[in-house]
């Protein structure tokens, strides 16, 4: 069988985990959690970094700390996991879904002013696959209307978006806030696991103090107060060291990895793109603002049934590729307090895009396999 993922593991999880339970320090915010972070601040630019429990409790965080309310607005793509959503829901706001673009299942920028009103709090971009999201138009509308963006960039480790002004920037390093994921679907891993990332600097020191409860330990263990206590609200939102030793044997070994996925990635488009259209699906369009950091392969059919078709082709050769998000906006705890239009481009990929097996373990012989069956060879 050719599964869909496998975790990789560089090799020294264990060693590392070893030495944070030697050290006596297993709970959070120890040597190797400072480690993982000073790492994500110092190679992308990114504004002050916290390792979290999940991408989940990233957005959790980041709606906390631009104070959702209830009847307070967000606007989030349609086209996303439940969590994108649910931490604003959490909160008591009114999703404002948008819908994808028709080349590809991002943001659709160009309908975004009209989402807008006196109640946006926020726009919430998706990377999906982590290719970047239109953001200078997001960030530019952002400006202009006082609203904050929080960057999804759970698939978009080492991503880029190059801006109208030719500067290129990591994903996570432009919006207000950022929330990774290191699930272990994800091209750095740690099981689960999540960071939030704050650039605006207004929120940093709140941050340290909702991620530890609500309590202010983070500046007591410092020495900047004399005594810590509750301060704010918060929750237990920081993951354990044992969890931040098995994220740094990954980020040590990110660059190889990162080279291993894009040659997986060369490997299914360089093999698939002359049959595309005879075989009725289309390819990942990746726009010229956006880098790849080859975090999966997906193809787009032209209807529910050939996916489905060419599923059950691929499964019955033993190889498990997958759909992905359906529109939240139609899904059964969402579809009632939905007033807006129907999102064609999300429902679109809901039901045309599928996930080929992408791992960094993913032998060429696989890979040759799987595209010659796509083929029907
Ligand atoms: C776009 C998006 N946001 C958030 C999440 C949640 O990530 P986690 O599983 O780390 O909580 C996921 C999960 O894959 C995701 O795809």
């Amino acid at each position: 069988m050719i599964g869909f993922n496998k975790p990789y593991l560089t090799g020294s999880e264990t060693q590392y985990i070893t030495d944070a339970v030697a050290s006596g320090k297993i709970s959070g915010n120890g040597k190797y959690t400072q480690l993982c972070q000073q790492f994500f601040e110092k190679k992308y630019g990114f504004g002050k970094c916290l390792l979290t429990t999940s991408c989940t409790d990233a957005l959790e965080m980041a709606a906390i700390l631009i104070n959702i309310e209830p009847g307070d607005e967000v606007i989030i793509p349609s086209y996303t996991f439940v969590s994108t959503a649910n931490a604003f829901v959490l909160r008591g706001a009114k999703i404002v879904f948008a819908d994808s673009n028709e080349q590809n299942p991002n943001i659709d920028t160009k309908k975004l002013e009209s989402l807008i009103t006196s109640k946006t709090k926020a726009i919430v971009p998706v990377h999906y696959a982590g290719m970047a999201c239109d953001m200078d138009t997001i960030m530019e509308l952002a400006n202009r209307y006082s609203l904050f963006v929080i960057e999804d960039a759970a698939q978009a480790v080492d991503s880029f978006y190059t801006g109208k002004n030719g500067e290129k920037k990591a994903l996570g390093s432009i919006g207000h806030l950022a929330a990774f994921s290191f699930h272990e679907t994800k091209n750095i891993i740690s099981g689960e696991g999540g960071m939030l990332v704050i650039n605006d600097k207004k929120f940093a020191n709140r941050a340290e103090i909702i991620w530890e409860k609500g309590t202010n330990r983070s500046a007591f263990f410092r020495g900047e107060v004399n005594k810590y206590g509750w301060v704010d609200i918060g929750s237990s939102f920081l993951p354990s060291e044992i969890i931040s030793a098995f994220l740094w044997a990954q980020i040590e070994r990110l660059d190889e990895i990162q080279k291993k996925r894009k040659q997986i990635w060369n490997q299914y488009y360089d093999g698939l793109k002359e049959f595309n259209i005879k075989y009725n699906f289309e390819l990942p369009e990746i726009p010229i603002y956006a880098s790849n950091n080859a975090h999966m392969f997906y193809l787009v059919f032209e209807s529910l049934e050939k996916r489905n078709e060419c599923i059950y082709r691929l499964k019955t050769k033993e190889i498990h590729a997958v759909f992905h998000y359906l529109s939240l906006h139609k899904s059964p705890y969402y579809k009632d307090k939905y007033m807006g239009d129907d999102l064609i481009w999300s429902n679109h990929y809901s039901d045309r895009l599928l996930r080929l097996p992408f791992y960094y373990e993913l032998s060429n012989e696989d890979i040759a396999f799987i595209i010659a069956t796509l083929k029907n060879e």
